[in-house]
């Protein structure tokens, strides 16, 4: 994992995963450094990673006060459990439905739990935080929130954009890779993270966009995204024109075939990682 840093109070935890035939994607988790300090997910799960060590290098676990679980999918939640126990005063803020779905697999310890739903807010001391349910996002639970002290956006999944490179995933700003590779990766991650884009009312769907335009945010954070600061408007503008994107479909059975024929005899490659 790679750490940045947006201004003086934002840590981003970043890690990339490599999705045939459609890039690299970064998947963040941040550090809001405010007086009561607020993780903001918790990367994947899989055995090689490190979610704590790295935390660690920006915080120490046992001063977080706030694990803000913007959805429960498991690009989000590797390394929840680690972190409620490494950080006893903590309280994880998630949704009812957070909670319901996290049941099925380990359930959460009820009085750790802080429960938020969009359009309410939570005070972390020198600031408060309003969440809001971002335009874009593939999970009922989805909750991300507005800091209007670093005047920074938690998008959790929306405005996500897999890069061609692993590099320019890996990168501290979303402005490396060109104006055309943001746009096409985030209309394609808008497609493939939200299919729905297509069978909605868009003027309602734009609706939702214009309160983030609204918000005026200086930095845009989605898990799925390098950190972007100051081209919050162009981003919004793309994520817009998603109901006129190209529906996407997943390889079928003869592409799978296709890419297992081109691998080398001695053996079948792992199940390639499709993050949500
Ligand atoms: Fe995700
Ligand atoms: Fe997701």
């Amino acid at each position: 994992m790679t750490v940045h840093k947006v201004g003086q109070d934002i840590s981003v935890l970043n890690d990339c995963l490599e999705v045939p035939g459609i890039g690299f994607l970064p998947v963040n988790a941040f550090v809001l450094h405010a007086a009561e300090p607020v993780v903001v997910d918790t990367g994947v799960g899989l055995p090689d990673r490190d979610f704590l060590g790295t935390l660690g290098s920006v915080v120490d676990p046992a001063d977080v006060r706030w694990i803000w679980l913007t959805h429960p999918d498991r690009d989000h939640t590797g390394g929840l459990f680690a972190l409620l126990d490494a950080a006893p005063r903590a309280r994880l803020v998630t949704t009812f439905l957070g909670v319901g779905i996290m049941s099925t697999e380990r359930p959460l310890p009820l009085d750790r739990v802080y429960l938020l739903n969009p359009g309410q807010t939570l005070d972390v001391g020198d600031r408060t935080l309003r969440a809001f349910r971002p335009p874009l996002f593939d999970n009922p639970a989805t909750t991300g929130f507005y800091d209007d002290t670093s005047r920074a956006c938690f998008s959790s999944d929306c405005f996500g954009a897999p890069m061609p490179t692993a590099e320019l995933a890996s990168s501290d700003h979303a402005g490396d890779a060109t104006e055309e590779e943001l746009r096409d990766g985030q209309l394609l991650w808008a497609t493939v993270d939200s299919p729905w884009i297509h069978n909605v009312d868009t003027a309602k769907y734009l609706a939702t966009v214009q309160a983030v335009r609204e918000m005026e945010p200086e930095a845009v954070l989605s898990t799925h995204l390098p950190p972007a600061v100051g081209i919050a408007p162009r981003m919004i503008d793309t994520i817009s024109g998603a109901p006129g994107a190209n529906p996407f479909v997943g390889p079928d059975q003869a592409a799978l075939e296709q890419m297992l024929a081109s691998f080398e005899p001695e053996g079948t490659p792992a199940a390639p990682v499709v993050p949500g």
